[in-house]
C-alpha cells in the first residue's frame, strides 16, 4: 500500500505545477452555470468540466486534479473517459469524497461523510482515482469556530485520512477557515494556529502517515468584508508563520485553495510565500477552484464559440500560478499573457 501511496505523492509534488480543484457537487456547479445564463444540465456540465480537462497542454501546468463523482463516468469530446484522459496526460485524477455540510445546532456545520467510505474509495479506485479530498469549514465570528467543532473537524478528517491510506488513495486534507466576516487578519491567523494545530494532532493521534498526506489549508488572510485588509506581502509572511509553526516538515506539499480571493489575488498571494526569502520544509502550491476557472467560466458563457478563448483564459490563470510557485510571477503578466 505505502508504495502505491509513495508512487501517487511523487506524482502530485512537482516543481511549477499544482492542483485543480474541478469537484464542484452539482449544487455548486449549478450557481456558476448561473452565473452565466446557463442551465445546468449532466451535458452542460460535461461540457464545461472539458474545457478545462480537455485545454491543450493543460499538463504543462496541472499535476493533479479533484473530479466530483458525476464527472468519472463523462467523456471528454473525443469521447474518452475524463479520468482516462487525464491519466494519459500524466495528470493524476482524484476525487471529492466529503458528503458536503450539515448543520449543528449552534449554527455552525460539519462535513458529511464517513459513512461507508472504504467502499467508495475501492469504486473510485476502479474509475482510476488515486487521491481523494475531503472539506471541513470554520466560519469566524464572536463565538465561532467553537472549540467542539475544531475538535470534531479534526477527529473526522484524521479519519478519513486514515482509510484513505488504508485503501492506497492519497488523502488530501482541507481544513478551511472562510473568508466572509469583518474580522482582521490577526483574527484569522489566531484560528488558523488552532484549527491546524488540532488537525495534526487528530492526524498523529489516528496514525495518519503525514509523508503520504497533502494539506490543502486556507490562507491567512483579513476578512472579505473588513475595512483593513492586509497586503500581499503580510498575508504571505503570516500564513507561512503560521504553517511552519503548525506543520511537520515530513508533509510533502501544501497546495492553498482560494476561498474566494480574486484570481489575481490567489496568484500573487502564491508568489509573494516564494519570494519572502525563508527556507520552506515542504512544496508550497495551488489546489484552486475558483481563482483557476473563473475568467475560464466568464470566457464561455455556454456557448461553443467561445470554448477556445475560455481555455486560453483556463491555461493564462494556470500557467501564471505555475510561475508563482517559482516565485516568478509578477502582476505585469497579467496584462502581457
Ligand atoms: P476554491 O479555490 O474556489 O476555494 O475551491 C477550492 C475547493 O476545492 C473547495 O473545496
Amino acid at each position: 500500500m505505502d508504495s502505491e501511496l509513495k508512487l501517487t505523492i511523487k506524482d502530485m509534488v512537482v516543481v511549477g505545477k499544482g492542483i485543480l480543484a474541478a469537484d464542484e457537487s452539482v449544487k455548486t456547479a449549478t450557481k456558476r452555470l448561473a452565473s452565466i445564463n446557463t442551465e445546468s444540465t449532466e451535458e452542460t456540465r460535461r461540457q464545461y468540466r472539458n474545457i478545462m480537462l480537455s485545454a491543450p497542454q493543460v499538463e504543462k501546468y496541472l499535476c493533479g486534479v479533484i473530479l466530483f463523482e458525476e464527472t468519472l463516468h463523462q467523456k471528454s469530446d473525443n469521447g474518452m473517459l475524463f479520468p482516462k484522459l487525464l491519466a494519459k496526460k500524466g495528470i493524476v485524477p482524484g476525487i471529492k469524497v466529503d458528503g458536503g455540510l450539515a448543520d449543528l445546532d449552534n449554527g455552525e456545520q460539519y462535513t458529511k461523510g464517513l459513512e461507508g467510505l472504504g467502499n467508495r474509495l475501492e469504486e473510485y479506485k476502479k474509475s482510476g482515482c488515486r487521491f481523494a479530498k475531503w472539506r471541513a469549514v470554520y466560519s469566524i465570528s464572536e463565538k465561532t469556530p467553537s472549540p467542539a467543532i475544531i475538535q470534531r473537524n479534526a477527529e473526522d478528517l484524521a479519519k478519513y485520512a486514515r482509510i484513505c491510506q488504508e485503501h492506497g488513495i492519497v488523502p488530501i486534507v482541507e481544513p478551511e477557515v472562510l473568508i466572509d466576516g469583518t474580522h482582521s487578519i490577526i483574527k484569522c491567523q489566531e484560528v488558523t494556529e488552532k484549527v491546524l494545530k488540532a488537525v495534526f494532532d487528530a492526524l498523529n493521534k489516528e496514525n495518519v502517515a503525514i509523508d503520504l498526506t497533502i494539506l490543502k489549508p486556507s490562507m491567512v488572510i483579513s476578512g472579505k468584508q473588513s475595512d483593513i485588509r492586509a497586503g500581499v506581502q503580510e498575508v504571505a509572511g503570516r500564513t507561512i508563520k503560521t504553517l511552519k509553526k503548525t506543520i511537520p516538515s515530513e508533509l510533502p506539499s501544501i497546495n492553498f485553495l482560494s476561498g474566494g480571493q480574486s484570481p489575481e489575488e490567489a496568484t500573487a498571494h502564491l508568489n509573494a510565500m516564494h519570494t519572502l526569502n525563508e527556507h520552506l520544509p515542504w512544496y508550497v502550491s495551488f489546489s484552486y477552484a475558483r481563482a483557476l476557472q473563473e475568467p475560464a467560466l466568464n470566457a464561455w458563457k455556454g456557448k461553443n464559440e467561445n470554448i477556445p478563448a475560455a481555455q486560453k483564459a483556463f491555461l493564462k490563470r494556470a500557467k501564471l500560478n505555475s510561475l508563482a510557485t517559482m516565485g516568478k510571477y509578477s502582476e505585469d503578466m497579467e496584462k502581457n499573457e
